[in-house]
């Protein structure tokens, strides 16, 4: 029989070039003026689904930009996989930051991709990932080597919160109905240390907008006799964290889940090499809550950033002017048993409440998502755990991941399922940044580690009944 590697290196070329031609489409759901590269993208994903062999494929419309759901049923007996992606991309500005063009997929060879590398908004997240389960599907069907049922949901707005997909998923539970669910659109810690995600923190979006004087100032006619709106939010923002970095909203940290020593000594097993961290970042120092690492800090705490901050003047040259309004935009990254409504409204009284008379604060809710932990002792996680180690050699390390993924807690919710987060990505493919990219060797590597997930888990399946 043979082997998804052998079948991987026949058809090498057209697996790259199929991808390169997904990551041309600038799919930016947060930019109403791609909307149209949105839904061209599901027809070729759409299309995709068709030619790997599903044998029903449909693009389901929501409120916002459609799902592409495609299935495979061999028996209504067996078991079935649900696997999940997202089709659209975050914007890939700023746009003079790329060394080449975001929509213009090259393949570079760098230092750590000595097989290169594919550069492309998306390529990464999540086209690239998501694509590796097209591709796996195809090497089964082709091969006769599908064991179990499997379903397809694409979707198009993960990048800007998932809010109409919670309907879709309501609506369509049978459809929907699963063994277990398949997403790859996390990391790992590297090649040498393949790692499963286990975790993904949850996520509230606000923005806040204060507004001092009905209009722009003169600042030196006006200035030191009103609030300047930009002076006192930036005052605001500050009082945010403490001296050690914790975060100073009334009852933020309530129902934070603690980890016991244990839980925490397992975590610092994992490799982490401090230089290299602040050296690929050039920074001189790591910054954040007192009393944690660097692993804890970026996946079991919660956070509070700033995304975003305006107001006043920003041209070239100077202007005097007290501007009448500032903004910011903030993001709470939250963990188990934190809920982001009651987050967002803790927040919203507490920044409230720093305000100071002579300026407006308004809270705008944007969205957000709660966390998720997958356990590890479920036939989902071993066949995954088991499908790493027969195509890395190694056994990956369990890690909770910083990120989120606004559908996975719901899918959990609304389907009764375990999601298992098998990603290929590394914290260096510049998600979300400038020059995007995926290692060649990772998404073949994915390509080739996934279908032995679908045979592990179908003989797991098989023996527990
Ligand atoms: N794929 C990421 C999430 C991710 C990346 C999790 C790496 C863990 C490791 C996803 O596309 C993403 O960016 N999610 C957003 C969610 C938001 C837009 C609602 C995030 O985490 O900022
Ligand atoms: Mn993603
Ligand atoms: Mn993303």
């Amino acid at each position: 029989m043979q082997s998804s590697k052998e079948y991987i290196n026949q058809h090498k070329d057209r697996f790259l070039n199929e991808l390169i031609e997904l990551l041309k489409i600038p799919s930016i759901s947060a930019d109403s003026a791609f909307s149209q590269d949105v839904i061209n993208t599901a027809e070729v994903v759409e299309k995709a689904l068709i030619e790997a062999g599903c044998d029903h494929v449909e693009i389901c419309e929501t409120d916002g930009y459609p799902i592409v759901y495609g299935e495979k049923i061999i028996d209504p007996k067996l078991p079935t996989v649900l696997v999940y992606g997202h089709y659209d991309v975050q914007p890939p500005d700023p746009l003079d930051l790329w060394d080449s063009p975001p929509f213009e997929p090259v393949i570079k060879k760098t230092d750590e991709h000595p097989d290169g590398a594919i550069f492309a908004r998306g390529a990464s997240d999540d086209k690239g990932q998501m694509y590796m389960h097209v591709k796996a599907l195809e090497f089964m069907v082709k091969n006769d080597q599908l064991p179990c049922n499997v379903k397809f949901m694409i979707e198009g707005e993960e990048e800007v919160g998932s809010v109409n997909i919670a309907q879709y998923v309501a609506n369509n539970k049978e459809k929907l109905k699963n063994d277990v669910i398949l997403i790859s659109d996390t990391g790992m810690i590297s090649k040498e240390y393949p790692s499963i995600t286990t975790g993904l923190r949850g996520l509230s979006y606000v923005e806040v907008e204060l507004t001092g004087p009905n209009r722009d100032l003169h600042s030196g006619l006006y200035g030191g006799a009103v609030a300047n709106p930009i002076n006192i939010l930036t005052k605001m923002i500050a009082a945010l964290h403490d001296e050690n970095n914790h975060i100073t909203i009334t009852g933020f940290y309530d129902k934070v889940e603690e980890l016991s020593s244990e839980e925490r000594a397992e975590m610092a097993k994992a490799p982490f090499d401090l230089d290299a961290y602040q050296s690929i970042l050039d920074i001189d120092s790591i910054y954040g809550e007192k009393g944690y690492t660097t692993n804890e800090r970026n996946s079991i705490r919660p956070t509070l950033d700033v995304n975003g901050i305006w107001g006043g003047y920003i041209g070239e040259g100077a202007k005097t002017v007290i501007a009448s309004k500032a903004y910011a935009k903030i993001s709470m990254r939250l963990v188990p048993n934190q809920d982001w409504e009651e987050i967002t409204d803790l927040f919203t009284t507490h920044f409230e409440s720093l305000a100071p008379k002579g300026v407006q604060v308004k809270v705008i809710p944007h969205h957000g998502g709660q966390a998720y932990v997958t356990p590890i002792d479920t036939i989902g996680y071993q066949a995954a755990s088991k499908a790493y180690e027969t195509t890395f050699g190694k056994v990956p390390i369990p890690q909770r991941g910083g990120g989120s993924i606004p559908i996975v807690p719901l899918f959990e919710k609304e389907l009764d399922s375990k999601i298992i987060l098998m990603g290929f990505g590394l914290d260096s493919n510049a998600i979300h940044s400038p020059n995007e990219h995926f290692g060649l060797w990772f998404y073949y590597k994915g390509i080739e580690t996934i279908p032995y997930f679908y045979k592990y888990f179908a003989e797991m399946m098989a023996q527990e009944l």
